[in-house]
């Protein structure tokens, strides 16, 4: 099994690194946009030209599933990307706020992501969705993708940000930025035992073994 990984950066290498140890044997190759990175405070149309053309690599690869390990191109262009290559199989990174939602027992839960996944028509579609009934608080981390990025992670007022999330009664933490992966020691650390912090590797696994599973041919029919 082929899967190809892209995010802008680094955020994507959290997830094949994830895959790599959930799905034995597949064949995972990774890409990114280093020279373009961030993604999250540019404009929808050239985060889909930029995701478009990032992806050429993978689509002439021929994957089996092409992992868009990144929500703000999933928000912004995954339907796009669907519409243009209906032959593709693409699984995409969106913040869990379905179970965010239904797992809080404050009601207080916080998303952590890009300006253009909180900007973007989907993000705020799953909100109406599944948070009509809880508040959702959504901290500036608009700079925190590109020091990640660069390795100034440390300069990050990541407790600040936490502690001032906890105070306000947040118990259901949301990483909805994959580049966030890679502070996620931190953010457990800063919230405490009684919050959870949702990140999604365990949810694609389970979507690239289904979509692969339906997509092969049955034993009578081979
Ligand atoms: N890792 C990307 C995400 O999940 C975003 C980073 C960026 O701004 O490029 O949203």
């Amino acid at each position: 099994m082929k899967i190809g990984v892209f995010d802008s950066g680094k955020g994507g290498a959290s997830i094949a690194g994830t895959l790599d140890l959930l799905i034995p044997g597949a064949k995972i190759i990774s890409i990114d946009d280093h020279a373009n990175v961030p993604y999250g405070g540019r404009p929808e149309e050239e985060i889909i030209s930029l995701t478009d053309t990032a992806l050429q690599s993978l689509l002439n690869e021929g994957c089996d599933v092409i992992v868009i390990a990144c929500n703000t191109a999933t928000t912004v262009a995954i339907s796009t990307l669907r519409e243009r290559y209906p032959e593709q199989h693409f699984v995409g990174i969106e913040p869990m706020i379905k179970p965010a939602a239904a797992h809080t027992k404050t009601g207080r839960i916080a998303v952590l992501a890009t300006p253009a996944t909180l900007r973007s028509a989907r993000y705020n579609e799953l909100k109406n969705e599944w948070a009509r009934e809880v508040t959702v608080l959504e901290p500036d981390c608009s700079s925190w993708a590109e020091a990640i990025e660069y390795q100034r992670e440390a300069e990050l007022p990541v407790e600040t940000v936490i502690a001032d999330l906890v105070e306000k009664g947040v118990d259901e933490i949301v990483l909805a930025c994959t580049h966030y992966h890679w502070l996620v020691d931190r953010i457990e650390a800063a919230a405490g035992p009684d919050v959870e912090v949702l990140e999604p590797s365990d949810a694609i696994k389970n979507r690239i073994v289904e979509l692969l599973t339906l997509s092969q041919p049955k034993e009578d029919e081979a």
